[in-house]
């Protein structure tokens, strides 16, 4: 049964890669849509079980008046058939509404939403371009990418399994209250404007303080990150851990960590205080009423339930609220890097390459990376088809710079490159860059196997090429040594 909930909605469905919206709520309105009937028969389901408890207690309500006069000779044979229903209702409605919506929110949404998230931001990144990801920290990138679909999925978690159940319960209160007695309605609405007025003080500044301490955390997971990376500069040069800055940037992280729970126990408290309230006014208004004859004591019932229930959910909706607050400031967090448009894609009537000798011509090239100098200042070169070329020069003259270019992981600040008369920014990247082949400065290995490795980027490559392509890089030596 399960199995069904999970592939209500693929998550790796195909959809219009985009750049993904800046604004968080645009973003999950796009990424959230392939699960809107999942979300609105959740909404159905959170109204139904919310109504399902006020009824309960609505219904105690009445059980306790019908006790309080009932003699206990007739009660199964007056009100029998009734309680049989009633009991039916608990134990077969209740619990399957509620497996349902479960099922529906913790299955077929949150881990579908979340990996569909992912799963395009991914794809997204991958199509920055290497000048893109040089000017970040690959850490952090991807700690970006995961975090987005965790805080997404948690704002759209809050709002349609705890704060629409809270709404729907607190009107179906007042309206049980109202039912009853309509004076019961005038603590609960006292009480729930108390409670606006604290979400009102509570609400910006929860905000607040989650946004600094998200801007420390993203600080602090990009230092760490920028160190483990770069471990042996930091053993060499920093070893005694002083002088690196990471000490200042765990203190700023942990002040703005303190600075929310402040905030949150001080909200608590003013909660805990307000409960207390509801409880008192409730029930003694309740008592007051009762005792001047204006209700029957299944009111009292209802009152000591519901303000219990009330109390309870109100400090579990100030808790989804400062949570809500939290993902959202995560989100933006994330989105600021995520959510960057493109700036090197393939022109729109972009043609593969054709590759006829292989003339290179960089034509007035100029290249600072954005800066005022550095880097390639108009630099015009041609190289022959089958010319061989050595460029030597002193660290730092632009030499990467050049092959960079080339391979378009840049784009030329002024100047253009051709390949055999077509300008390499008119061709598609992907057939530049397959009519190339470089061996780099540093060997680079990805974390997987060497199979993995030989055949990356092949889709349907066999294993005996691949043996071959070890054999040619005299690497079929040691493979059979490694672990
Ligand atoms: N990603 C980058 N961002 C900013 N500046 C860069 C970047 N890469 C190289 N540079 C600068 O461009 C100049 C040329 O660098 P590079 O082409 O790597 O030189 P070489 O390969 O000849 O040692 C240097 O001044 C370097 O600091
Ligand atoms: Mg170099």
């Amino acid at each position: 049964m399960f199995r069904r909930f999970s592939s209500l909605v693929d998550p790796f469905q195909s959809y219009d890669p985009n750049t993904p919206p800046e604004n968080a709520w645009r973003f999950l309105a796009e990424n959230l849509w392939p699960f809107r009937y999942v979300t609105a028969l959740s909404l159905m389901l959170t109204v139904i079980g919310a109504v399902i408890e006020v009824w309960l207690i609505g219904y105690a309500s009445e059980l306790v008046d019908v006790l309080a006069t009932a003699s206990p000779d007739l009660f199964w044979e007056n009100h029998g058939h009734q309680l049989l229903i009633a009991g039916a209702i608990v134990l077969i409605a209740r619990p399957l509404a509620g497996l349902l919506k479960e099922s529906l929110d913790d299955i077929a949404f949150r881990p579908n939403a979340e990996y569909l998230v992912r799963w395009r931001a991914h794809r997204h990144v991958l199509q920055q371009s290497v000048g893109w990801f040089r000017g970040d920290l690959a850490g952090r990138i991807a700690s970006q990418v995961h975090d987005l679909g965790a805080a997404g999925v948690g704002v759209a978690y809050s709002i349609q399994h705890t704060l629409s159940f809270v709404a729907v319960y607190v009107a179906g209160s007042v309206w049980l209250m109202a039912s009853i007695n309509i004076w019961l309605t005038v603590p609960l609405l006292i009480w729930a404007g108390c409670y606006a007025g604290l979400m009102i003080y509570s609400i910006p500044r929860i905000h607040d303080a989650s946004e600094r301490y998200q801007d420390a955390f993203s600080a602090l997971t990009g230092t760490m990150v920028d160190t483990y990376a770069n471990i042996d500069t930091f053993k060499m040069f920093a070893g005694d851990q002083s002088g690196t800055g990471d000490d200042e940037q765990f203190h700023e992280a942990w002040f703005a960590a303190v600075e929310v729970q402040r905030l949150e126990v001080i909200i608590n408290s003013g909660m805990l205080f307000l409960g207390s309230a509801l409880i008192v006014g409730l029930v003694g208004y309740a008592l007051v009423l009762w005792q001047s004859g204006l209700a029957l004591l299944g009111l009292i019932a209802a009152a000591v339930t519901l303000s219990f229930r009330i109390t309870a959910m109100a400090e579990w909706m100030l808790d989804a609220v400062s949570s809500l607050f939290g993902y959202l400031g995560t989100m933006r967090q994330s989105l600021k890097t995520i959510a960057q448009p493109l700036h090197i894609v393939d022109a729109p009537d972009a043609r593969p390459l054709r590759l006829e000798g292989g003339e290179i011509c960089f034509e007035d090239i100029s290249h600072h990376y954005g800066k005022d100098d550095g880097g390639l200042d108009r630099v015009t070169l041609t190289i022959a088809p089958g010319e061989k070329v050595g460029l030597v020069g002193r660290s730092g003259t632009g030499k990467s710079t050049l092959v960079n270019l080339l391979l378009r992981f840049f784009d030329p600040e002024q100047g253009a490159i051709r390949i055999d008369g077509q300008d390499i920014s008119s061709v598609t990247q992907q057939s530049l860059r397959d009519h190339i082949g470089m061996v780099m400065q540093d060997a680079s290995l990805l974390h997987r196997s060497v199979r993995d490795n030989i055949a990356y980027g092949q889709r349907d490559i066999s294993q005996k090429a691949i043996a071959a392509a070890a054999e040619k890089a005299e690497a079929s030596v040691f493979i059979p040594m490694l672990p």
